[in-house]
């Protein structure tokens, strides 16, 4: 347990944070399966990156690191060999999820599970598709990991995504590379995260995008071998933004984030009630980047509505700590019923900690509603076995009135290892 005190003094801070999760696991996955040697420059520490490149390596593929690179070097997915034991995804949705979809075109069988929050997470949602393709997938009763694979001949399908999921989205398009018949194309109601399809375009692989369709051929020959610099996380930059949002006077920079439309909801919509937030593109190519910055501001009433949710999905819990210090407005959020499975139910997660703030807040199935009279104190905040959880509240921390606890301040390093080495630079450039 750690204990965190409120800063009386603004912060000012230049940040460059750790390299997107989401690009990390897609650049390791996409490079295996390209033919030679592949470089990525600013690839994410994270536990949950580091679990897909131990699942990669299980599968034959050959990653290090080389200085500041990280090097993977493959023949493609013909190459790929039987593992001697199960995978292992640790806590990480998005490996399980992108590798199920790999796994079923391969020409041996496979087992794939991870911890015990992973095991609880809905996996039907991927079987289910995979299914359709010709996938023979068996999972536990209630249909969660571990999930058993046997070699199957695929085929296309036209699928249109029931839940907005970037992951299914992206199972279905790596099962699609290894047809052995027809088209795969998927259909979004509302757009999740699109690195899957722009990165495998880019790549010059069979995916072709038009607008929220997205058409997939099969990979006749292996990708050639390819380089790419991730850029900054913009769900860890929320982190500090959020920071700025809700102590006085405060500024911040967040240097060469990811600017792509579809995760950066979170700072668009917060620029509409009121927050200063300018975003500045450095580059385009294959997804904008560029910088953030955020400047303590007043907000109006908050109101997130379901189709806001896919491109702020895990930025939520940091609209709830905005919330609970937005004095004298209310702050409403429906339409997120996919937040109960996350790594923990952030819901009830998020609930739990506003209430130990002493911030009255109505739980709803798909949200919460947080009452204008909102005073925080500090807290003994939970996090739930969940990352997220327990950065968004170690921010909230900082701004309460009094002292607050957390009990587990290293599950940050699931997706952001230098959390607490920036929280830190943070409080210094409070206190100078
Ligand atoms: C991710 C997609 C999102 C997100 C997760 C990362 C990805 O999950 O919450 O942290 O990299 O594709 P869903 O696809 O379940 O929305």
């Amino acid at each position: 347990m750690i204990r965190i005190s409120p800063l009386k003094t603004p912060i000012k801070v230049n940040l460059e944070v750790n390299g997107d999760k989401s690009i990390s696991h897609r650049a390791l996955i996409f490079f295996s399966l390209a033919n030679g040697k592949s470089e990525i420059t600013g690839l994410s520490k994270g536990v949950d990156v580091q679990s897909t490149k131990k699942v990669l390596t299980q599968l034959g593929v050959e990653i290090h690191q080389e200085d500041e690179k990280t090097v993977v070097r493959s023949k493609g997915l013909k190459d790929f060999r039987q593992p001697d034991e199960p995978l292992d995804a640790g806590n990480s949705g998005t490996t399980i999820r992108l590798m199920t979809g790999l796994l079923s075109g391969l020409p041996f069988p496979t087992e794939i599970t991870g911890d015990k929050s992973l095991q609880k997470r809905p996996m039907h949602r991927i079987v289910e598709p995979l299914s359709q393709m010709g996938a023979k997938i068996s999972s536990s009763p209630d249909e969660t990991a571990p999930l058993k694979i046997e070699p199957s001949a695929l085929h296309g399908i036209d699928y249109t995504l029931p839940v907005a999921s970037a992951q299914v989205k992206s199972a279905i398009i790596l099962a699609g590379l290894q047809v052995q018949s027809g088209e795969t194309i998927v259909r979004e109601k509302t757009l999740s995260r699109r690195h899957t399809e722009l990165m495998l375009q880019s790549f010059g692989a069979p995916v072709h995008v038009d607008g929220s369709v997205v058409r997939v051929q099969k990979l006749d020959e292996p990708l050639k071998s390819l380089n790419i610099s991730v850029p900054g996380d913009p769900s860890s930059a929320a982190f500090w933004a959020t920071a700025a949002a809700i102590i006085p006077d405060s500024s911040v920079v967040l240097k060469n984030i990811c600017l792509s439309p579809e995760r950066i909801g979170f700072f668009t919509i917060l620029r509409e009630f009121g927050l200063k937030i300018t975003l500045e593109e450095k580059s385009i190519t294959p997804e904008p980047s560029g910088d953030i910055r955020v400047v303590y501001s007043q907000f109006s009433d908050i109101e997130i509505l379901k189709e806001h949710i896919p491109s702020m999905v895990d930025e939520v819990p940091l609209i709830a700590v905005i919330g609970a210090f937005n004095t004298g407005h209310k702050t409403v959020v429906r339409g997120a019923q996919e937040l109960r499975v996350k790594e923990s139910d952030r819901i009830s997660a998020i609930v739990h900690n506003l209430i130990q703030m002493g911030v009255p807040v109505k739980e709803f199935e798909d949200g919460f509603d947080i009452s204008p009279n909102s005073k925080p104190t500090g807290g003994n905040f939970k996090s739930f076995g969940d990352h997220r959880i327990a950065m968004a509240f170690s921010i909230a921390a900082l701004g309460a009135e009094g002292e607050s606890t957390l009990d587990d301040a290293e599950i940050a390093s699931i997706s952001y290892p230098e959390f607490w080495e920036h929280f830190e630079m943070l409080r210094k450039s409070a206190e100078t």
